[in-house]
Formats: C-alpha cells, sequence, structure tokens
C-alpha cells in the first residue's frame, strides 16, 4: 500500500535533519527517509576520531535551534552528533530508517511524486515486497555531497596485498604504529589522516597532485567577517597573502603553488579550502612526505608519476565521493537543479527550488550554513503553497 505525505524527505544527515526540523517547526507533516539504520550515519559512523567541525559552530547550527554557549567553538565530532541527538529529540524527527530510496518521479495528472524506497533490513530473497511505494505533493532531496565513498580506478590495484580503505573507514592511527601507509588524496580528510598516522607513529605519505591553498581557521574567518568590508578580490588577496606568511613556500615540499585563490578554487571547481590543523608543520620537518600522482600498483609497491616506488602496508583513500541521485531522481533534464554529478546547477539563482514540488537541501558545497539557510527556504516555500 503506497504511503502518502505531504513531504518526503530523502537522507537523514545534518541537511535532511534540518529539512525536517524547519518543517516540523511549521507544522508541516513529512516522512523522512534514510538508508542507514541511524541519522547522520557519515558523522556517527564513518568519520575518524579526531575530527572537529572546521568553521565556528554557529555557523553550523541548525535551524531554531543554537549549539549549546558553553561548547568549545569548533565542537569535536562527539559533541556535534550530540547536538544533532538533541535537535531530533526536539523536533521528535522519526526517521523511518533501512530506506533506500530507488526512484522518484512527477506525476502531472495527480500533481504528486512518487517514491520507491527499498527496505535494506529485509533479506534480499523477498525481492518484491522489499519495496515500498511513497507519494507526496513535494520532495526534498537531501543526500549529501558525501553520498557514495569513490575510489578511482588505479592498474594494479587489486594486487595490493596490504591494507586498503577509503578515508569514511578510517577511525585513527592505533594499528598502523611503524607502518608505511600511503594517503591518497589531498583534501581535508586526506590531510587530517595524514597528521593523525604521523601522530600515531606511522611512517606516513601523502599523494598531493593539484595545487592547495592552506589556510587556518582563523583566516577563515576572518576573510568571512572582511568580506562585509571589502570586495571578494581584495579579501582572497590578502587571505592568499595571509597564507603565504604563515605557511611559507610549500612548493619546495612537493605541493605545488596555487595559481588561484582558495575561494576562487572553490567556485571553480567545488574544491574547499584546506583548514590546516598541523599537517603542514609535519610535511616541513619531513615527518609526512609529498609524492606525486599515483602510476600504478604492483603488490605492495606503488609506482608514483614520476618514476618513484615505494612499498606500502596501508593505503588510506581519501578520494573523495559520488552522488548518484541523477540514477534515482526522474526528472526531464530542463526540469532539474541538480547537475549530472548531483550538485546544484550554477544557473539555479536559490540552490534550492526546482520545479513541481522538487527541492533540495545542503547540495550546493557551502557547508552546514548554506544546509540551514536551504532548509529554511524550502520550509517556508512549502508554508507558502499549501
Ligand atoms: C569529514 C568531513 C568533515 C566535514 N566538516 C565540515 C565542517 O566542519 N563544516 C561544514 O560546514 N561542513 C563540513 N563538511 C561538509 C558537510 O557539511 C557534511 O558533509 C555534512 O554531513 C553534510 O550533510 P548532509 O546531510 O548534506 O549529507 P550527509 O551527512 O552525507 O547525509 C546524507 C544522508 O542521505 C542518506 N542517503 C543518501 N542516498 C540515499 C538514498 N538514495 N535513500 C535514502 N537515504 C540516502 C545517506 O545515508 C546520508 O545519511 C564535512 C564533510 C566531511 C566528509
Ligand atoms: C535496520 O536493519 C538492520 C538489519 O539489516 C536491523 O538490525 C536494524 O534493527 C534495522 N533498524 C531499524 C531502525 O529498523
Amino acid at each position: 500500500m503506497k504511503k502518502e505525505a505531504e513531504v518526503i524527505v530523502v537522507g537523514g544527515g545534518p541537511s535532511g535533519i534540518a529539512a525536517a526540523g524547519a518543517l516540523s517547526s511549521l507544522s508541516i507533516p513529512f516522512i523522512l527517509l534514510e538508508r542507514a539504520d541511524c541519522f547522520a550515519p557519515l558523522w556517527q559512523r564513518h568519520a575518524y576520531d579526531r575530527l572537529h567541525i572546521h568553521l565556528p559552530k554557529h555557523t553550523c547550527q541548525l535551524p531554531h535551534m543554537p549549539i549549546p554557549d558553553d561548547w568549545p567553538k569548533y565542537p569535536p565530532k562527539s559533541l556535534f552528533v550530540q547536538y544533532l541527538q538533541r535537535y531530533v529529540s526536539h523536533f521528535r524527527i522519526n526517521p523511518v530508517y533501512n530506506r533506500s530510496v530507488e526512484s522518484a518521479h512527477y506525476d502531472d495528472a495527480s500533481g504528486r511524486w512518487h517514491v520507491a524506497a527499498r527496505d535494506v533490513s529485509a533479506g534480499c530473497g523477498s525481492e518484491g515486497a522489499a519495496v515500498e511505494e511513497y507519494s507526496a505533493r513535494f520532495l526534498v532531496v537531501a543526500t549529501g555531497e558525501s553520498c557514495n565513498a569513490f575510489v578511482p580506478e588505479v592498474e594494479g590495484r587489486g594486487s595490493f596485498g596490504g591494507k586498503a580503505m577509503h578515508s569514511t573507514e578510517y577511525k585513527n592511527g592505533k594499528e598502523f604504529a611503524k607502518k608505511k601507509v600511503l594517503v591518497v588524496g589531498s583534501g581535508n580528510s586526506g590531510m587530517e589522516i595524514a597528521l593523525d598516522l604521523a601522530d600515531h607513529g606511522a611512517i606516513t605519505s601523502i599523494v598531493v597532485r593539484s595545487p592547495v591553498n592552506f589556510v587556518t581557521r582563523e583566516m577563515l574567518n576572518w576573510a568571512v567577517a572582511l568580506l562585509k568590508y571589502l570586495r571578494f578580490p581584495w579579501v582572497e588577496r590578502l587571505t592568499m597573502m595571509a597564507s603565504r606568511l604563515w605557511f611559507g613556500d610549500m612548493s619546495k615540499f612537493g605541493i605545488p603553488k596555487p595559481e588561484e585563490g582558495p575561494f576562487t578554487m572553490k567556485m571553480k571547481y567545488g574544491k574547499y579550502p584546506l583548514v590546516d590543523v598541523g599537517t603542514c608543520k609535519k610535511i616541513r620537518s619531513g615527518e609526512i612526505q609529498v609524492l606525486p600522482a599515483v602510476k600504478c600498483i604492483k603488490g605492495n609497491e606503488v609506482v608514483f608519476e614520476d618514476g618513484r616506488s615505494h612499498s606500502f602496508d596501508a593505503i588510506v583513500f581519501a578520494t573523495g565521493f559520488k552522488r548518484p541521485t541523477k540514477q534515482w531522481l526522474k526528472v526531464k533534464e530542463e526540469d532539474c537543479l541538480l547537475n549530472d554529478d548531483g550538485i546544484v546547477k550554477p544557473s539555479c539563482p536559490n540552490k534550492w527550488k526546482g520545479k513541481n514540488g522538487l527541492y533540495c537541501v545542503g547540495l550546493s558545497r557551502r557547508g552546514f550554513l548554506g544546509a540551514t539557510l536551504d532548509a529554511q527556504g524550502v520550509a517556508n516555500d512549502i508554508k507558502g503553497l499549501l
């Protein structure tokens, strides 16, 4: 039997929870479908132990509930999860867990969205019975920028005899003391995991292929504050100068020098600025070795683009994520607000509204703050249409 709702929210991460909170506070009924069996699984299960929020807490709070004043400015993962727990209880958000959405389409005749979700807790024997049908006037996509872990095809990857994992499986460096570990990927996760490995006594290397703009948390804060007074190119120039003074010339250590500033790179390529929490110092001291792109893997030996090769006991792929949203969200190309990569198209004016009651939250690369703004926009828009 089809379950009916006013709104269906897909995804129970911080963005989906934010949407639920905003809807709830306007008394709009909804059903939230989450494929995992807990809320925010990325934060509860698939993040490394030492993770802290990178931006000041007031930019990471969800609608209508501040993060407590007496909490640290940059809360650790465990506190942030506690905040989410309070949020979910306060707004009485009851996600339907173990539901993986497999298709969604809009039906012109009924003016409703039809959503099919697989009950992943049901054994695989019961094929048909495990798929449930839902329908709603509005559909909110909140499946995250970090939806599915992605590991690139590297020639010979299967031949690697050591331990290989994605950054979402990495907890801490305890088991890697004295082991030779290669981190592939130099975004925020890769850089911090390399630091954690080195702190735990692993012989650590990191692959850095493209230019990196290092900033400190403070530089990021200042930049955001300065944007109120100065034009963007000036703020970017000042940030790059500060970065250069603070971190020095990192190209000596194998990190390509950036031609473009951190915010330009964010806008053009969707790359988040690299908030350094101590990795640079260890790169400068030689505790963390920087290596170029991987060419291929032969058993425990990894061959790099410059011809060097080293053997490793473990590889951590901090190589990001893919978003298969377009595979299940069946909409005409001109109707959709997401590109093929599952990110909001730059041409979309408000970053969250599509056609026929389709919305998304947290898919425009603006972190928690963006998700919170999206969620409030979506809830208010739906309220106006009801
Ligand atoms: C390590 C790390 C640290 C970060 N730190 C910060 C930070 O300090 N500040 C900041 O602003 N941002 C940060 N971000 C970026 C971003 O804010 C987080 O990724 C945040 O978790 C995004 O929330 P979300 O709900 O959009 O996505 P997610 O947390 O990924 O949640 C999406 C949810 O949708 C579910 N889902 C996906 N597909 C389906 C489907 N088909 N059916 C049902 N459910 C589905 C998933 O299981 C998941 O629970 C960080 C990201 C990472 C990876
Ligand atoms: C989700 O499914 C797992 C089994 O796959 C089960 O152990 C768990 O209790 C289920 N959770 C919920 C909330 O239904």
